[in-house]
């Protein structure tokens, strides 16, 4: 799409399965991409390798997103070097595959700082920049099919979650007067990233998954990336505040 030619991407968790995959989609039609996460620069380099074709468009930076601070000088370095900053992907999150009665308060803890909290102070930050300048924003959540239906063995995730969805619609009420569309993306089971993680340690949970989905299908990182391409193109014009959960009818199953 011709339209994201220069625009200004920042991708939060940038370095993750599915933010390399949006990032590629991104970088394929023009953009210019911004990646922060939690690893060093050396470590970066590797995990972006596969980009290289793009190197002269991409961006690195160090951030933690529980660090209010650090993000916001991340936004603001974004601003100060390229005028503006359009579009937000809040990707950065972790799981903890513990049932409440084995969940530390300090594991909780850290799943709301990374999945809510981090996500705050990105969204927030990107928006106040958007705010600031005359072009439109675009912000779009990874949330998840977690957040919309009761999952035994990762409550902790799905909470975070699903006050991901609450923030995402009081932003997105707030902040339309300045033309700004927030929305989120609830992917149901992806076949990289953190799942993929999880399937990993457990071979066998792989199939057992696929098998839960009504559509029987797995989702692939480029079926997300469209889906955020699309919420952020001119061809959305009214949404904002809304949930695509793109699951494969996963979230309609009882547990
Ligand atoms: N993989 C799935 O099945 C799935 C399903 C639904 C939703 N999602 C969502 O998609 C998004 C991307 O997940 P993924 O599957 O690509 O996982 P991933 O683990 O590949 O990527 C997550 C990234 O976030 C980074 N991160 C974690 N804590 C951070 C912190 N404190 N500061 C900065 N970065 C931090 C990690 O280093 C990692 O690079 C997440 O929001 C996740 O909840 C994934």
């Amino acid at each position: 799409m011709e339209e994201f030619k220069d625009k200004i991407v920042l991708i939060s968790g940038g370095l993750g399965d599915i933010a390399l995959g949006i990032a590629r989609a991104y970088l394929q039609h023009g953009a210019v991409v911004l990646l922060s996460d939690r690893a060093d620069k050396e470590t970066a380099s590797i995990r972006m390798s596969g980009l290289s074709d793009y190197k002269s468009r991409i961006r690195y930076r160090q951030v933690d997103v529980t660090d209010a601070t650090a993000v916001r000088n991340w936004v603001d370095s974004a601003v100060e070097e390229f005028g503006k900053i359009d579009i937000s992907v809040v990707n950065a999150a972790q799981v903890t595959l513990k049932p409440f009665r084995e969940l530390t308060a300090d594991e909780w803890d850290n799943e709301m700082k990374v999945n809510l909290d981090g996500a705050f102070y990105f969204a927030n930050a990107s928006a106040r920049a958007m705010m600031n300048k005359s072009n439109d924003g675009n912000i779009v959540f990874l949330g998840s099919w977690a957040g919309h239906s009761v999952h035994q063995h990762l409550p902790a995730y799905s909470v975070s979650k699903a006050a991901v969805r609450m923030l995402c619609q009081c932003m997105a009420l707030e902040y339309a007067p300045w033309n700004i569309r927030i929305n989120e993306v609830a992917p149901g089971y992806v076949n990289a990233g953190l799942s993929k993680g999880i399937w990993r340690d457990d071979p066998s949970s792989r199939s057992a998954a696929k098998s839960k989905v009504p559509l029987q299908e797995l989702i692939e990182v480029e079926d997300i990336a469209k889906q955020v391409l699309w919420m952020t193109s001119s061809q959305n014009k009214h949404m904002t505040g809304a949930t695509v959960l793109m699951d494969g009818g996963l979230s309609l199953v009882r547990p």
